[in-house]
């Protein structure tokens, strides 16, 4: 029986070769290793100066103080610092590197705002993997990414880094991302990376818009709003989380134990490891909260933030504090093993350097810049099309005015958090109409600056443009109109420059910036057929527009490809189907605005006591999950196919293929607690030719009709009750039935 022999001489060998577990290999590291060594690992070292430091970050990197370095990105700086710690270090435990990648590294996608808008989850992983294997290749293992605050005003800044202001979209973003980076929950493969779902949590709800203010959420809207995207990131595997920076309901995030211990370990289970928003756990202290750099350390960790970004409060205070006995060892282990594990789960000990020479096989590789392409095809939003202008009809001769401070900047068609330290490229508007031949005269006609700028404008924004004067301006102006008299169609770029929004980036109004608006009017009223293509990462007031200028396509930041991808949509070689992530307000002072309001005590419409203001109308200027399309689709049928499913059948009635995006709604008619009016329950993306028909069927159950219930402070499913069911292609889908589950 030779098999059976061999067989008994081969298990034991394999047994002797296989590596322990993570968790083992991590118990067996932390035995090792001295309070010093420990508290390294819980620490970040910035690599960019922000703070200044008496010590070069080699020698504290030798000295095993680097647990993980942030902001470095190129290979060589990367794996200098990583030589140090594998090689010269005492227990040659490899550096995590971090870095926001927040949308592509040199591959540059859409902003996430965008990439949601294309409610394309199989895109948006594939994103996030090509992000990961370029990231990876450069020696940088760990992105701040993805961003899931949810955000219903617009004033905010940071709206462009999320998916919106809805929880099931953004859960289903949220996981998509993960697997994008991750992989199958935290793989170890050498071309994935570890994500980090931030902040954690609420930092989008920032009372008036404004960044990093205070955020008050009651726990009715944390459980059923705020929360559900990072319980997805969860149960896809996120090997960390981040806490955020603002104070929630009077408590830092960072020094928030309801949130990291009691949610996030016990309630969820997470079981990778929490790192702080840079230097917050410095800035418990400047919150009023921690009385001084110590009190700061030991409320952060206990609170459950395990690795400290950049601020080194732990490197300067946590032995002491261990020492005074104010943090039990027991604390700092636990800390030191999370750390430890997810850096054996995602394969770093084998896996600890970048390879320059593989960075530049695989960036901008094209395969990575046809995705980016069709991404931004994916994410662009067709607003209004009047007389289907659009597609425009490419004739011979035709002479384009592409008008406006957006359509030749490459800077802002890659939109905020561009990986730093990248040599900037992307095809502009202006690039990409010039690529299929078109003959196109570039104008800028405005020039845009924020009035007050921000530490990011100088930080990434690079060197400012010299203020126009009064009469260069004026100038500008005037041969942005007469270009609009010379050409046959008139496209204008207009919107934000892209560090109009993002971090530190929170606007008190939404209006055009600078002479936008005037412009625009100047050239409607030369009578030339105008397309308004948009810049933004939030919605700003079109109102104007939207009955003035017939069409008008929200193309967002839209990244490395962006310009040939627009010039794709607005000749028909790709058709727009992406649907707003956000409800998109006539103007600021709607603002938060969103779909999941409640019902008032009158019926909606009435003219006693419903929710209205007396100079504006109430509803919104484009709905939550809007957008047009180059075809015209027709819902019918909708009907409860068996127990907790519902079926609709869609058609394309138009003569275009075209994409849709079918979306499911619900209300609760009663039950133990108000429920919002209309909540998005299901989608799915579908491609149909023209006369094709399909039917999609939507799960419709227990867990999709749970809620959080604030009277008994428990999720509980009221079967009993009747529920609305609506279906789409968007928020107001007009197709009605009643389920009784
Ligand atoms: C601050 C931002 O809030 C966070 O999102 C980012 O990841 C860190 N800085 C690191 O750059």
């Amino acid at each position: 029986m030779p098999s059976r022999n061999f067989a008994l001489i081969f298990i034991p060998l394999a047994a002797a070769f296989a590596q322990p577990a993570p968790a083992d290999r991590a118990e067996a590291l932390l035995r090792q290793m001295t309070l010093d060594e420990k508290i390294g690992q819980l620490t970040q070292l910035a690599g960019l100066p922000l703070i200044p430091d008496p010590v070069k970050i080699d020698d504290r990197v030798r000295k095993g103080q680097g647990g993980s370095i942030l902001w470095l990105s190129d290979p060589a700086s990367i794996n200098r610092l990583q030589k140090i710690a594998v090689e010269e270090t005492r227990l040659k435990i490899p550096a995590l590197f971090g870095l926001d990648v927040i949308h592509g590294f040199r591959t540059v996608f859409p902003v996430p705002f965008a990439m949601a808008a294309s409610w394309d989850m199989d895109l948006i992983e594939k994103g996030q993997q090509i992000a990961a294997r370029e990231s990876r290749a450069a020696g940088i293992q760990w992105t701040f990414a993805p961003m899931l605050d949810i955000a219903r005003d617009a004033r905010w800044g940071r709206i462009v880094e999320g998916a919106g202001e809805d929880p099931v979209l953004g859960a289903a973003v949220a996981r998509a991302q993960i697997r994008g980076f991750q992989g199958d929950h935290l793989s170890s493969a050498a071309d994935r990376m570890l994500a980090c779902a931030k902040h954690f949590a609420g930092y989008g709800a920032a009372d008036g818009g404004r960044d990093y203010d205070s955020a008050y959420i009651p726990d009715v809207l944390l459980w059923n709003v705020y929360f559900p995207p990072f319980k997805a990131a969860l149960d896809a595997g996120a090997g960390t989380f981040m806490s955020a920076y603002m104070d929630l309901n009077d408590v830092p995030a960072t020094g928030n134990a309801f949130l990291l211990r009691d949610v996030l370990r016990k309630i969820w289970g997470f079981k990778g490891f929490v790192v702080s928003d840079a230097f917050a756990v410095r800035d418990l202290q400047t919150h009023g909260f921690a009385s001084s750099p110590q009190d700061s350390a030991q409320r952060a960790l206990l609170a459950g933030v395990d690795m400290d970004m950049g601020s080194r409060t732990y490197l300067e205070n946590l032995a002491a504090a261990v020492k005074s006995g104010k943090v039990p060892m027991s604390v700092i282990d636990d800390s030191v093993r999370s750390i430890l594990k997810v850096k054996f789960e995602m394969g770093l000990f084998e896996h600890p350097y970048g390879d320059a020479a593989l960075l530049a096989k695989v960036s901008r590789a094209p395969e990575h810049l046809k995705l980016a392409r069709e991404a931004a095809q994916r994410s662009a939003v067709l607003l209004r099309n009047e007389g289907g202008l659009l597609p425009l009809k490419a004739n011979a001769g035709q002479k384009i005015a592409l008008i406006g401070p957006l359509g030749d900047s490459v800077f802002d068609t890659l939109g905020s958090w561009q990986a730093m330290g990248q040599t900037l490229d992307a095809v502009t508007l202006a690039q990409g109409l010039k690529a299929r031949g078109v003959t196109v005269e570039v104008v800028k006609g405005v020039q845009l600056r924020k009035q007050i700028p921000s530490m990011f404008d100088q930080l990434m924004g690079g060197k400012p443009e010299t203020p126009w004067t009064e009469a260069q301006a004026g100038e500008a102006f005037t041969d942005a109109v007469e270009a609009a008299r010379r050409a046959d169609v008139v496209v204008l770029a207009l919107g934000e420059l892209a560090l109009m929004s993002g971090e530190l980036a929170s606007r008190s109004s939404l209006n055009l910036p600078g002479r936008q608006q005037q412009l625009m009017e100047a050239v409607v009223a030369t009578g030339k057929p105008v397309v308004l293509v948009l810049f933004s990462g939030r919605p700003v007031n079109i109102g104007w527009a939207a009955s003035h200028v017939p069409a008008i396509l929200e193309a967002w930041y839209p990244g490395s490809e962006g310009g040939n991808a627009i010039a794709d949509l607005l000749y028909g070689d790709a058709s727009p189907g992406g649907k707003l992530p956000v409800t998109w307000p006539r103007s600021v002072g709607q603002e938060p605005l969103f779909l999941e309001s409640n019902l008032t005590h009158q019926p909606e419409g009435s003219q006693m006591f419903s929710s209205r203001y007396w100079d504006q109308p109430g509803t919104p200027q484009y709905p939550f999950g809007y957008g047009l399309s180059y075809t015209t689709f027709e819902y019918t049928n909708l009907h409860i196919a068996g127990s907790g499913r519902v079926s609709v059948d869609v058609r394309n009635t138009g003569s275009r293929p075209g994409v849709e995006v079918t979306q499911l709604y619900i209300h609760q008619r009663a039950g133990g607690a108000s429920r919002p009016k209309r909540e998005l329950k299901g989608f799915a993306r579908v491609q149909l030719e023209p006369g094709e028909k399909r039917s999609l069927e939507f799960p419709l159950g227990e867990e999709q009709l749970r809620y959080w219930n604030p009277v008994s402070k428990k999720w509980i499913f009221e079967k009993h009750e009747q529920f609305d069911v609506w279906a789409g292609g968007d928020s107001r889908g007009m197709l009605h039935t009643l389920y009784r589950p």
